[in-house]
């Protein structure tokens, strides 16, 4: 047969258009769109469904090293397992460099993690916490030229956290290598100051973890960072934009002409500060950072995605066990806000909720879709045109769905490692029915059907979106 696959009766949806047309796959690529194909070893039937190019999920954490007291609720195969179920075909987790130690043996120790237990395609972002100058002068530029085109610097956390002149050492390398940089944007000594305050006066419950971080203490180092980005004339992604303020700082660099890029996820259209107010504990389960904010930043987050401010919707995905497995759970960690591990799980339920709160009800098209969850994350980081899209040539990494239909979102239905979902019982409308990485399939009606190590580990071109203005 000259097809190993026809995908054929579907709505092929891409960033730019709407058609409808059959998919002929061969050795794991797409080998032609065409009104009908025929001669296939073997046929998908799509009529009634939306053809898109697999999610891509550019923020996600897998088993990242989280101190003694606490590990990660999944591991490559279940994130990966997740992640198909949900219609994703790639993730994008994170290498972390542990302080004191040398960041190739850091990646070499998440690739053996992977390696052989994926079961859709990852590609690894660096996190640097010690910029020595071996680091910033061998390791990185080393690094970058082997693939791993973008890392990840945060701007709090006691293990993570840079200071203003290590982070503008770390811009000038990506800007010498074009990579690109992540920046997590919130204010340590703020949190500090404000974590402290709370605890002496008995504010402890997880309620208090949004209080001890406000939107004022994420703008405040957005700004820090966009500031340094326009010394340094170097292209910036900042993450997980939670609200109005920061959202608004990314909008001004951008109408300044500079090439500030942004992500917002799930959790800032769905859900509140008022989600961390559950009895008991329970809050505990929407602890993430930055955290949930109000209706006016949803509204905000809204006007972003629909003006063009984000260029990816990423989940975030960052899970824990609620009721811990094996004492694997700090002791304090139900004792005050500020031992919670931050982080909620999230990619088997990111398409669902933007193409439900988005397409469904009719904020942003079909096309909008497809860039913020598939296109755009290839496109800016390196993956693009190996994937992100369907044409000719594109790995045939594909999510056929049904825009129809209605599903309640429950944990019992979910194949992530974390014991709740922030989403349960959240409805929506539109649900991944198949998902094929590479063509083969690998989830089908809510069952994982891929094989571990069938996900291959990626590196990744340097990236357009990365090259600096004054080049
Ligand atoms: O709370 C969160 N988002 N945890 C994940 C780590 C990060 O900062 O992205
Ligand atoms: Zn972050
Ligand atoms: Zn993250
Ligand atoms: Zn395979």
């Amino acid at each position: 047969p000259e097809f190993d696959l026809a995908i054929r009766g579907g709505t092929i949806v891409t960033a730019a258009d709407t058609m409808k047309a059959d998919i002929g796959i061969r050795d794991g690529r797409i080998a032609t769109l065409s009104a009908s194909v025929t001669g296939a070893a073997r046929e998908i039937d799509a009529t009634g469904l939306l053809v898109l190019p697999g999610g891509i999920d550019s923020h996600v954490h897998i088993s990242q090293y989280q101190g003694p007291d606490i590990s990660m609720a999944d591991d490559f195969a279940s994130a990966t397992a997740a992640a198909a179920a949900g219609g994703n075909t790639c993730v994008m987790p994170f290498a972390l460099q542990q302080r004191g130690t040398s960041l190739r043996r850091c990646v070499e120790e998440y690739r053996a993690l992977a390696e052989g237990r994926c079961i859709i395609d990852t590609a690894f972002h660096l996190i640097i916490s010690d910029p020595t100058p071996e680091v910033l002068g061998q390791e990185l530029p080393a690094l970058v030229k082997d693939g791993y085109t973008s890392f990840k610097v945060f701007m709090t956390y006691d293990d993570l956290v840079l200071n203003d002149r290590q982070l503008l050492e770390v811009f000038e390398v990506a800007r010498r290598e074009q990579a690109l940089v992540m920046v997590h944007c919130e204010g340590y000594d703020a949190i500090r100051y404000m974590t402290e305050r709370l605890e002496r006066s008995g504010q402890t419950r997880p309620f208090f973890h949004a209080a001890s971080r406000p939107q004022v203490v994420e703008r405040e180092a957005a700004h820090r960072a966009i500031s340094h980005a326009e010394l340094v004339d170097v292209p910036i992604v900042i993450v997980h934009v939670s609200g109005r303020e920061a959202m608004e700082q990314v909008r001004w660099a951008q109408q300044r002409g500079m090439k500030i890029y942004a992500e917002t996820c799930p959790q800032y259209i769905t859900l509140t500060a008022e989600d961390l107010d559950g009895l008991n504990m329970e809050g505990a389960k929407y602890v993430c950072s930055p955290p949930p904010r109000d209706a006016d930043s949803q509204a905000a987050i809204w006007e972003g995605l629909t003006q063009g401010v984000f260029q990816t919707f990423s989940s975030d995905h960052c899970p824990f066990r609620y009721d811990a497995v094996d004492g694997k759970l700090n002791p304090k960690a139900r004792t005050s806000f500020r031992w919670v591990p931050n982080g909620i799980p999230g990619v088997e339920t990111r398409l669902p909720i933007l193409f439900s709160e988005g397409v469904s009800k009719g904020r942003i098209s079909l096309q909008t879709f497809v860039a913020l969850t598939a296109t755009n994350h290839a496109r800016l980081y390196g993956l693009y045109p190996q994937k992100g899209s369907i044409g000719v040539g594109f790995d045939a990494d594909i999510t056929l769905w049904d825009p129809a239909k209605r599903e309640t979102i429950r944990q019992e239905i979910l194949h992530h490692g974390a014991d709740y979902t922030p989403w349960e019982g959240f409805a929506v409308t539109g649900w991944p029915v198949m998902t094929l990485s590479r063509g083969v399939v690998v989830a089908e009606d809510g069952k994982v059907t891929g094989t571990a190590g069938h996900g291959q580990i990626l590196s990744r071109d340097i990236s357009d979106f990365a090259r600096p203005r004054g080049l």
